[in-house]
């Protein structure tokens, strides 16, 4: 029998091409269309979701049919709120998502500021637009806080940050918001934004796609490290445990949450600006005290890795916690604003990728017994 090579993990194997986004993993830059993302925070939230999903800036009355068709989504209907309200308690909100987001029907989308002509394009951003108001009413659900029904805040993350906390953000809150929601939008080949080109390659609906995609975000070792960053911090509980909390994860091939990444061999470039923002953002001592656990977290682990000769450095997950922790968004909701973000990648994606896709289909290598042959199989 000829040698198979395997790259397990698909770890270095290119399955397409794309326009959407570069990671240069060697010299830690990140681009959206072409745009370093440096640059991209300091643009407007709504101008870069656009310019991501549909591959040009928007003109001002793209922009305004943009933010408006996203406040007129963003609500949950009766029956969608009564939906949620049946789901399990204390479910976590990354489930709830995964599973609601393909009962959101095309039928209930208000499409009076309609952003594309492209239907899938409308609906991808109306799912984004549900996300929002799913987390929050998963927050508050969780909560026992009142349903909020007013329809403040004049753009998505503003309405979203209403919903969730019932009050609006002041200005360097939402500019915050903006900034790490920009941050993780989008992210090559990753494993979600894979999973949901692997299931829109069958032809399967764009919320079925997004859907497929959540669900890989919610892994630990993808989107979930952001929760499990936190609450690592949280269980080393002092700095002066770090030491030897992390000396006993390497010791037992643990995984530290937040540190490493399959391409980037130097520091995450979102890392790089995640860092200063939460260290310019920890207003009460006990967001100071987990910050500065992380911080030595991550001295220990570049110590540590850089003496077995490891490219290992922190990523996007390991001080977003730090940041979203400022925003008064408990850690359990972490991930979901991660997915909440990335879903704009998700439809870009999937609109890419429908010009021209093919199923997707791997081989496998079979190495199990082969009990009959075709000669003693009656
Ligand atoms: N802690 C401890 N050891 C690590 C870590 C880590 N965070 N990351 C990598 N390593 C070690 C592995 O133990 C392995 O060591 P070995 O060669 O001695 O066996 C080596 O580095 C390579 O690790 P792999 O798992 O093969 O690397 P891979 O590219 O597959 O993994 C991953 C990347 C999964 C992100 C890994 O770095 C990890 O587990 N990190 C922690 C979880 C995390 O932060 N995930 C978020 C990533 S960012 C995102 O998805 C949005």
């Amino acid at each position: 029998m000829s040698e198979v090579k395997i790259n397990s993990g698909l770890e270095g194997v290119v399955v397409g091409e794309t326009k959407i986004s570069d990671v240069d993993g060697v010299g830690g830059q990140l681009f959206y269309r072409g745009y370093d993302i440096n640059y991209l925070v300091t643009r407007n939230f709504i101008d870069v979701s656009w310019m991501l999903v549909f591959g040009d800036w928007p003109s001002s009355d793209q922009h305004q049919a943009c933010n408006q068709f996203l406040l007129d989504n963003c609500m949950l209907t009766e029956e969608q709120n009564n939906l949620l309200m049946a789901m399990p308690n204390n479910i976590h909100p990354m489930l709830v998502l995964q599973s609601f987001v393909p009962t959101l029907s095309p039928s209930d989308m208000d499409l009076s500021n309609r952003p594309s002509e492209d239907e899938d394009a409308c609906l991808g951003l109306f799912i984004t637009a549900k996300i929002a108001a799913l987390i929050s009413s998963v927050y508050r659900k969780d909560n026992n806080l009142d349903r909020i029904t007013a329809l403040e805040g004049n753009t998505i993350n503003e309405r979203f940050f209403y919903l969730f906390h019932g009050r609006l953000p002041s200005d360097s809150e939402i500019t915050i918001l903006d900034c790490v929601q920009i941050l993780q939008m989008e992210h090559g080949f990753n494993a979600g934004t894979f999973a949901g080109r692997v299931c829109s390659s069958t032809k399967a609906p764009i919320s079925s796609s997004i859907s497929a995609s959540i669900g890989t975000l919610y892994g630990v070792l993808h989107g979930g490290a952001d929760e499990a960053a936190l609450a690592m911090a949280e269980d080393i509980g002092n700095l002066d445990n770090v030491e030897p909390y992390i000396d006993k994860i390497l010791s037992q091939g643990g995984r530290v949450m937040g540190m490493g990444h399959r391409e980037y061999k130097v520091v995450d470039p979102r890392a790089k600006i995640l860092k200063p923002l939460a260290m310019s953002h920890c207003e009460d001592d006990d967001a100071e005290s987990l910050l500065n656990i992380l911080i030595r977290v991550e001295e220990v682990c570049r110590n540590r890795f850089s003496e077995k000769g490891k490219d290992i450095w922190a990523n996007v997950e390991f001080y977003k916690g730090a940041v979203f922790n400022s925003l008064g968004i408990p850690k359990k909701y972490f991930t979901s604003m991660f997915a909440m973000s990335r879903v704009y990648g998700y439809v870009a994606h999937f609109l890419e990728f429908k010009k021209n896709s093919r199923l997707i289909r791997p081989k496998a290598l079979y190495v199990g017994k082969y009990i009959n042959s075709k000669s003693n199989i009656e």
